[in-house]
């Protein structure tokens, strides 16, 4: 059994609407009830922990009390950023951790079954990362200008969840502070340090809700979806 957190103390300034993005509904529910659905269905997930604004907390309780878990979740005040966010998480769970997991509000689609292929993983490597391969020609541009194509068949697009051993992330998020470094995922500090990050198969439908053609996307996979349950 792992910890997941799931940072959610976000504004969702590129979707543009009036409150945070995660709050925002998606079907019959707000986006951040099928981020939840999909931990706790998760066998390996022991509890979750939320980060989040406190102005966000009464709608939390909400979708928590309607998903009726049989599973601890609870929620504590995040950072300004997401970085800082994920150390507030951290900061939550106790010191006997072993490893965790870290999983954004904002990929909604993600299935219990990735959430339990990350944690099978985790039980022999020190951090990790979901990740699915680049089907793009990705071009290097500085001043509107290309400047390079680097090899496809070595790119990966990052998703979450990403796990870690629990002292290392916490000595990883620690060192950031004290060297400044601001990283838009928690795999990148293990990078800065030289340590390994392993992959582990993402999902193509694991999109992050970002924008409000995103929101369109998951709709139309969710009701795909639901098309396709017996
Ligand atoms: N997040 C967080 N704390 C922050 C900022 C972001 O916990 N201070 C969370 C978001 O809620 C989201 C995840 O980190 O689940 C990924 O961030 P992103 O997609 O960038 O969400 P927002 O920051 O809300 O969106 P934007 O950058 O468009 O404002
Ligand atoms: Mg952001």
């Amino acid at each position: 059994m792992v910890p997941l957190l799931v940072p959610a103390a976000g504004s969702g300034r590129r979707m543009g609407a009036d409150r945070n993005k995660l709050l925002l509904p998606l079907g019959d529910r707000p986006v951040l009830h099928y981020t939840l659905a999909a931990a706790l269905a998760a066998t390996t997930i022991g509890e979750v922990v939320l980060m989040g604004q406190e102005k966000d907390f009464p709608a939390f309780a909400e979708i928590v009390e309607a998903l009726h878990p049989v599973k601890p979740v609870r929620w504590v005040v995040g950072g300004a950023t997401r970085q800082a966010s994920v150390y507030a998480g951290l900061m939550a769970l106790p010191a006997s951790t072993t490893g965790v997991l870290i999983h954004d509000g904002a990929r909604c689609l993600a299935t219990p079954a990735l959430f339990d292929r990350c944690a099978a993983a985790l039980a022999h490597r020190e951090g990790l990362v979901a990740a699915v391969p680049v089907k793009d020609t990705i071009k290097e541009v500085v001043n509107e200008k290309v400047v390079g194509t680097p090899p496809r068949d070595r790119l990966w697009a990052a998703q979450t969840p990403q796990g870690f051993a629990y002292a290392q992330i916490v000595a990883a998020h620690r060192q950031a502070l004290v060297e400044g470094w601001e990283v838009t995922d928690d795999a990148a500090l293990f990078e800065k340090l030289g340590w390994p990050v392993a992959i582990v198969p993402g999902e193509e439908t694991n999109l992050k809700i970002t924008t409000p053609q995103d929101l369109a996307i998951a709709r139309f996979l969710l009701q795909a979806h639901c098309q396709n349950q017996p």
